[in-house]
C-alpha cells in the first residue's frame, strides 16, 4: 500500500463546470503510478480540494482510498507546514522557512488522519510505503496503531545538513517519526548520512553505519536509493508516430531555428528557472546567437499558486519573460516561448523530442525527473542535456554538461558549449547517460526498496514488539 500526501489524480472544475480527474503534479506520482498499477495495491492520499468527502474508488485501474483536508488544513498543514515551513528548510533554505505552531498543529493532526486511514485499510502484515515530506509523523503513528505491519518510507526530496535541519522547532519529533519505519529511503546517500547523524545527536539513541538501535530492540536502516522513472514506457511514447509528428509541427511553430533549448518544471523558486532564463538572454544580448538560431521553450507547470514565494516568483518570471521578449525577441520570433500550463505526457514526450538542448538547472532537487525523462525520450542518442550539480539526477548523469546554477558566466559557457557541441560530442554523452537511466529504471528503484524493506524486517523484525502491549 502507498500512503503520499497526493492521489495520483487530482479534483478539477471540468470547462463544463462539472468535476473530473486528472493526473496529479511532480515528480513523486510520475514515479509511482507505474510501480502501484506492477504491484496491484492501493494508494492512500489527498484527492485535492476541500469540497467532498469521498468514498475509496477506482480509477483508471487503480484502487484509490481518498483522506479529506478541511480549508484550514489546506492552509496549514499544506501549503503552510509543508510547503512553506519544510519544503523551504529541506531545500537549502532557497527561500525562508516559515515556523508557526499552528501549522505544526495541523501537520500532526493530518499525518494522525492519514495513519489512522492506513491502520483501517492495510490487511494483516501488509507492506505499507509511506512518501514524502508532508507524511513524516506517519510511520510511528502507524506502527503504534499496527505494529504488525511492514513500515517503509521515502523522502523524494532532499534531507538537509544537519546545521539547517536544527533550525526546526520540532526537529526530534520528525526525526523519531521517521524512526518508526523499518527501512528510511533517501535520493543521496548524503541525506541518509545526515539523517544519521542527527539521530545520533538529537535523539540519542546509538547507530552504526546506515543502522540505528532503538531501545526497544528494533532497528531501522536508513540507506539511499535514487528514484528513476518508467524508461520504456517514455521511449516507446517519443518513438509513437503521434508523438513523432507532434515534435516536427512544434519545431515548424516555432519557426524552425536551428537549435532549441527547454525547460519543464512545476513552477517552483528551487528550479532555478530566472537566472537560466537570464544565461539565455545574455548569450543573445552578446551576440553569440540570435532568435532566428535558438529559441527558448519553457513550460512552467502551476504550482502552490496561492503561497507567497510561489506568486511571488511567478510575477518575477512574468516580468522576466516580457522584458527578454520585449528587448531581444522580433516579429513573430520572441526569444522564449513560455507556458504557465501543465501538459499531458505525449505533449511532454513530444517536447523533449523537438528539443536540442535540454536545460535544467535547480537550485536544489532531490532528483529531477525531467532530466531522466529527456534522457528516455532520446533513443536517437541525440540532444544535449545541461544538467545543474545540485540535482540529485546529477550524481547518475555524469555526462551532462554540469553547472552550478549560482554561477550564471558558468551556466552561458555550458548552454554555448551544449550548443556548439558536434554530433559525434553529443551522441557520446547520450549514450552514456542512456545506458544509466536505462538500466535503472523506476521498476529496479521500487524492486529494490522493497527487497530491503523485506529484509530488514527478516533481520530484526522477531523484535518488533507492540508499543502499548495488551
Ligand atoms: C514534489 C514533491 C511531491 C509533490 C510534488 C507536487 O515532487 O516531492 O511530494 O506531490 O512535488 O507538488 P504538490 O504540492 O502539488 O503536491
Amino acid at each position: 500500500m502507498i500512503v503520499a500526501n497526493r492521489l495520483p489524480v487530482d479534483r478539477h472544475t471540468l470547462p463544463d463546470g462539472t468535476l473530473g480527474w486528472r493526473r496529479s503534479p511532480g515528480g513523486l506520482v510520475s514515479a509511482l503510478e507505474p510501480v502501484l498499477r506492477a504491484n496491484e495495491g492501493a494508494w492512500i492520499g489527498w484527492p485535492g480540494g476541500t469540497d467532498e468527502e469521498l468514498e475509496p474508488f477506482v480509477e483508471d485501474g487503480l484502487d484509490l482510498v481518498p483522506v479529506h483536508l478541511s480549508a484550514q488544513e489546506v492552509e496549514e498543514f499544506y501549503e503552510g507546514f509543508s510547503n512553506a515551513t519544510l519544503w523551504p528548510l529541506y531545500h537549502d533554505v532557497v527561500a525562508k522557512p516559515e515556523f508557526h505552531r499552528e501549522w505544526w498543529d495541523s501537520y500532526v493532526t493530518v499525518n494522525r488522519r492519514f495513519a489512522e486511514k492506513a491502520a483501517e485499510v492495510a490487511a494483516d502484515g501488509a507492506t505499507v510505503w509511506v512518501h514524502d515530506y508532508q507524511l513524516q509523523l506517519v510511520p510511528q503513528m502507524l506502527r503504534e496503531l499496527r505494529p504488525d505491519l511492514r513500515i517503509g518510507f521515502y523522502l523524494h526530496i532532499p534531507f538537509p545538513p544537519t546545521e539547517l535541519f536544527q533550525q526546526l522547532p520540532w526537529r526530534r519529533q520528525v526525526l523519531e517519526g521517521l524512526l518508526g519505519a523499518d527501512l528510511i529511503g533517501f535520493q543521496l546517500p548524503g541525506g541518509a548520512q545526515n539523517f544519521i547523524r542527527l539521530v545520533r545527536q538529537r535523539v540519542g539513541h546509538k547507530t552504526h553505519r546506515d543502522l540505528v538501535y532503538l531501545p526497544d530492540g528494533r532497528t531501522v536502516r536508513a540507506a539511499a536509493f535514487p528514484i528513476s522513472i518508467d524508461a520504456a514506457d517514455f521511449e516507446e511514447l517519443a518513438r509513437s508516430e503521434p508523438v513523432r509528428a507532434r515534435a516536427a509541427e512544434i519545431r515548424e511553430a516555432l519557426g524552425n531555428p536551428r537549435k532549441v533549448f527547454l525547460g519543464i518544471d512545476r513552477l517552483d523558486y528551487t528550479k532555478g528557472i530566472y537566472a537560466r532564463l537570464r544565461a539565455y538572454s545574455e548569450l543573445l544580448e552578446d551576440g553569440h546567437f540570435d532568435v532566428e538560431d535558438a529559441v527558448f521553450v519553457q513550460v512552467a507547470t502551476p504550482s502552490r499558486e496561492r503561497v507567497e514565494q510561489y506568486r511571488i516568483l511567478r510575477d518575477e518570471i512574468d516580468r522576466l519573460v516580457g522584458r527578454i521578449n520585449g528587448d531581444l525577441g522580433k516579429i513573430g520570433r520572441p526569444a522564449i516561448s513560455y507556458m504557465h500550463s501543465s501538459f499531458p505526457r505525449e505533449e511532454m514526450a513530444a517536447l523533449y523530442r523537438a528539443a536540442d538542448i535540454m536545460v535544467v538547472t535547480p537550485l536544489r532537487d532531490g532528483m529531477n525527473l525531467v532530466a531522466k525523462e529527456y534522457v528516455a525520450c532520446r533513443y536517437d542518442a541525440d540532444g544535449a542535456l545541461v544538467l545543474s550539480e545540485f540535482a540529485g539526477a546529477a550524481a547518475e548523469l555524469r555526462q551532462a554538461w554540469l553547472i552550478n546554477p549560482y554561477d550564471i558566466n558558468g551556466m552561458k559557457s555550458a548552454l554555448l558549449e551544449a550548443y556548439r557541441a558536434s554530433d559525434k560530442e553529443r551522441t557520446r554523452r547520450m549514450k552514456a547517460m542512456r545506458r544509466t537511466v536505462v538500466d535503472h529504471d523506476v521498476t529496479t528503484w521500487a524492486a529494490e526498496f522493497l527487497d530491503e524493506l523485506g529484509q530488514v524486517r527478516a533481520d530484526h523484525g522477531k523484535t518488533v514488539r507492540p508499543a502499548h502491549p495488551s
